[in-house]
């Protein structure tokens, strides 16, 4: 089977958001779909594990903000890699409330409020069938694809994702899973890159210890994770080209310092 042609397959980037116990609760989606016209019913597919999902099952209703190519990616690092259970993902975004439920608003096309009435299960994920109560177009902007999310964003998807592939792993986690298939050929030879590269990261750290001085923090845009200096006793700027996020795993280019 050629798996590549599911990359070729198109989805919207949402919010979906309920109240679950008094708190404002939801998680980022790519697989919301209109499904029927007159009776207005849509379906989003979300995974067993999320903490959106119980919330859901429980409120039976669920508001879906749309995304625009103006949004802010933060949305997606919060809303897409942690979980409501941990955090207010709502604090730092505009929200506006409708019909008791949490729309993030700020720069989005528009909103649905939609009353869940069925649900189907699918292995890892639930679909939620729901019909849509109440809709709003907010701008007239673009809306954001999953294809503008990687090619432009450049960010990925973590393993609850429906379309979460295995490449989406960091180049490191990637390099190292490889790295653990193959067999070593013969004795492992003092001077081999393993070492090396050991050598290296001593050299660098040795090197940040000891100016030990005027150390920074870098902020990932796309999931907030913070980098720093200090704490990881590497200057960002010295790590190699190919490290990732661990958090969410798209490149340095997408941090920036925190001032
Ligand atoms: C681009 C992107 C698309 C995603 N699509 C889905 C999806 O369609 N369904 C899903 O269950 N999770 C999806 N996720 C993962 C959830 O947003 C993620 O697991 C989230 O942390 C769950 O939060 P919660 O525990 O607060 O519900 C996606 C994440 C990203 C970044």
């Amino acid at each position: 089977m050629d798996k590549e042609v599911f990359k070729d397959l198109t989805y919207g980037m949402f919010v979906v958001s309920t109240n679950y116990n008094g708190k404002n609760v939801g998680c980022f989606v790519n697989t919301v779909v209109q499904i029927t016209s007159s009776s207005m019913l849509f379906a989003v597919s979300v995974n067993k594990d999320n903490y959106t999902n119980k919330a859901i099952r429980s409120s039976k209703k669920f508001a879906i903000s749309v995304l625009s190519e103006k949004s802010n990616p933060e949305v997606i690092g919060k809303f897409g890699f942690l979980c409501s259970k941990d955090v207010d993902k709502f604090a730092d975004f505009e929200v506006l409330n409708v019909q008791n439920l949490p729309v993030v608003s700020e720069n989005i096309c528009g909103y649905l409020i939609c009353e869940l009435v069925n649900i189907v299960d699918a292995d890892s994920h639930d679909v939620f069938i729901a019909k849509a109560v109440d809709a709003k177009k907010v701008n007239n902007f673009s809306p954001m694809t999953y294809a503008y999310y990687h090619k432009v964003i450049k960010g990925k998807a973590p393993k609850t994702a429906p379309t979460f592939v295995e490449e989406n792993l960091s180049n490191k986690q990637a390099n190292k899973k490889e790295d653990s298939t193959k067999k070593p050929k013969g004795k492992p030879k003092k001077n081999d890159s393993a070492k090396q590269s050991q050598l290296q990261n001593k050299a660098i750290k040795t090197k940040v210890i000891a100016q030990n001085q005027d150390y920074k923090k870098y902020r990932c845009t796309i999931c907030g994770h913070i980098y720093d200096e200090e704490k990881e006793g590497v200057r960002f700027a010295d790590l190699p080209k190919n490290w990732t996020c661990p958090i969410c795993c798209v490149g340095k280019e997408l941090f920036e310092e925190i001032k």
